[in-house]
This record gives C-alpha cells, sequence and structure tokens, in this order.
C-alpha cells in the first residue's frame, strides 16, 4: 500500500515539472570523484549491463580487451536495436568513462561519435584512454543545455544517465533540437516502477515517434548477477592499488548491489529499466 502512494506522489510531482523522482545531486557527486580519483583503464563502463536470462550468449565476436565488458556490451546492442550506425554521426550523452561511445566508434563504423558528460574529470579520463580512436572524441557539457548547432547528429544514445538530470523535459526538447529529422534516439534508464509510461508520454510530446518500448529489468537484473564477482574483483584492484579509494568504491559498488536488489522483478521490486526507441518527426 505504500509504495502505490509514494509511485502515485512521485507520478503526480513528475508529471506538471518534467522532473524525475530518482535525482540525487550525491549520484552525481559520486561519478564526479571516481573520476577525479579512480583512473584505472580497466573500469569503462558504469551502465549495469545487459544478459537474456535463460540465453548462453556468444561473445566471441567481442575483442580480447572488451569481453571483461561483455555484459555492459550487451546492454549498449541492446538500446541500439539493430538501428544502422554505418557512416552515421552518433552522440552518447552521460557517456560516463566512455566505454558505450568507444565500443560504438570501433565496431560499428560510425562517422564520428561524441561523448558528452557534465563531469569533467570524466570527460578528462576519455580523452586520455581513448586518445587513439580517430573517429571518437569527448566534450564536456550537461544533457540539458548541449553544445551543438541544430541537426548535428544522426542517432543520439542515452544509456543510464537520465535519471540524475532535474528536468526531462528540457533534455527532451535539446535531443530533438540537436537530432536531425528522422533521426534516432536510442534512450533507456531506470524508472520507478510504473511510471515508464510517463517518459514515453513526455518523449512523444517533443515531435518523436516512437518505435518501440521494452522493459530490459530482467535482462539487467540478470547481468548484474552474473557480473557480480568480476565487479567485486575490479573494485577490489582498484582499492588495492589506492587503499584511500576504498569508501568511494565500496559506495559505487553498494549502489549497483542496491539496484539488483531494487530489481529482481519480485512483487515488491520498485526499479524498472526502461527502452525507449524513438525516431523524431
Ligand atoms: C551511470 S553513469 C552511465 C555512464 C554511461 N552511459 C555508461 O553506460 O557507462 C551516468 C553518467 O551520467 C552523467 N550525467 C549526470 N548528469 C548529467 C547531465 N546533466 N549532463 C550530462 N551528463 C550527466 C554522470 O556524470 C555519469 O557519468
Amino acid at each position: 500500500m505504500l509504495g502505490i502512494l509514494r509511485r502515485a506522489s512521485i507520478a503526480v510531482k513528475m508529471m506538471g515539472t518534467g522532473a524525475t523522482s530518482e535525482y540525487t545531486a550525491a549520484e552525481t557527486n559520486r561519478y564526479i570523484e571516481l573520476a577525479q580519483r579512480v583512473t584505472e583503464p580497466r573500469f569503462r563502463f558504469m551502465n549495469m549491463g545487459y544478459a537474456t536470462p535463460g540465453v548462453d550468449e556468444d561473445y566471441s565476436w567481442l575483442k580480447d580487451e572488451d569481453f571483461e565488458s561483455r555484459y555492459n556490451i550487451g546492454l549498449i546492442q541492446k538500446v541500439l536495436d539493430g538501428t544502422d550506425l554505418v557512416g552515421r554521426r552518433v552522440l552518447d550523452i552521460g557517456c560516463g568513462r566512455g566505454g558505450p561511445a568507444s565500443f560504438i566508434a570501433r565496431y560499428r563504423d560510425a562517422e564520428r561519435v561524441v561523448g558528452l558528460d557534465l563531469c569533467q574529470p570524466g570527460i578528462e579520463f576519455c580523452q586520455t584512454i581513448y586518445a587513439g580512436i580517430e573517429n571518437l572524441s569527448f566534450v564536456v557539457g550537461d544533457a540539458l543545455n548541449l553544445p551543438f548547432e541544430a541537426d548535428s547528429f544522426d542517432v543520439i544514445c542515452n544509456i543510464d544517465s537520465s535519471h540524475a538530470y532535474p528536468d526531462l523535459g528540457k533534455f527532451y526538447s535539446e535531443v530533438h533540437r540537436v537530432l536531425r529529422p528522422g533521426g534516432r534516439f536510442c534512450y533507456a534508464d531506470f524508472s520507478v516502477r510504473g511510471l515508464g509510461w510517463l517518459r514515453v508520454k513526455k518523449v512523444k510530446e517533443y515531435d518523436f515517434r516512437v518505435l518501440a518500448v521494452s522493459d530490459l529489468t530482467k535482462g539487467v537484473s540478470h547481468a548484474l548477477t552474473l557480473n557480480k564477482e568480476n565487479l567485486a574483483r575490479l573494485m577490489e584492484e582498484i582499492i588495492a592499488k589506492d587503499p584511500a579509494n576504498r569508501a568511494l568504491v565500496e559506495s559505487y559498488e553498494r549502489m549497483v548491489n542496491v539496484r539488483l536488489a531494487r530489481s529482481m522483478g519480485h512483487w515488491r521490486s520498485i526499479t524498472r529499466f526502461v527502452n525507449i526507441l524513438a525516431e523524431l518527426a
């Protein structure tokens, strides 16, 4: 009962303002601190991943250096949902530590890929570790005020980031502005259970034709489970290199595990991972 009341009150708040209930400055600060203090180049993805439950996926097509990130890459593949990127100009908003943008630049023959993030140290990290990839660049910027001309991109990706934005309406209007007519918006994020429809409704208000909406929760949850030990090992290695980072790294790992607990699909779970594929009219 309490859960229903909570979701109803969040829905009322979100309808008026376009804000998301999940916005927390603390989470954004954690990303900034992680980027400033953790320079481990193997830590490239901060999304929760995706793996189809009950399927023994074939990852043999991945290069050796990407195998460790196979579940994170699985989420990108799912969110792109077959979108043709060959020769396209792609923008990844909320690019974090650059893993998704680097994957798209190296594997999907895009003409150029730009990763954008609010977090300056994160962008500096990306500019250093992906320096050799010709069709890839990174820029500091705000999803709510994109530093690009109108119609600059053919495809815009946004993965596991928009829950941190204080105004989703402003974000969608910016995506609309910098995407060319007919361009694709490949979008996925956490949402409070039952409220994904509010995002779909809002996206449509900005002239997007919604091509597909899917609930990826089970696959995200499965990937989090499969990846739990790998993540713990990587985090321990990061701590071993600099023990002063223990509290910060453990708080990131805790956040990931809380998301896992919240998305297990049982009747009390309050978080869903929603994927919207849309095309600009
Ligand atoms: C969970 S990480 C996801 C990173 C990446 N998409 C991935 O899949 O690995 C969320 C990212 O969103 C970024 N972010 C938060 N608010 C933002 C904003 N207003 N504009 C741009 N990026 C933002 C954070 O700095 C963080 O790097």
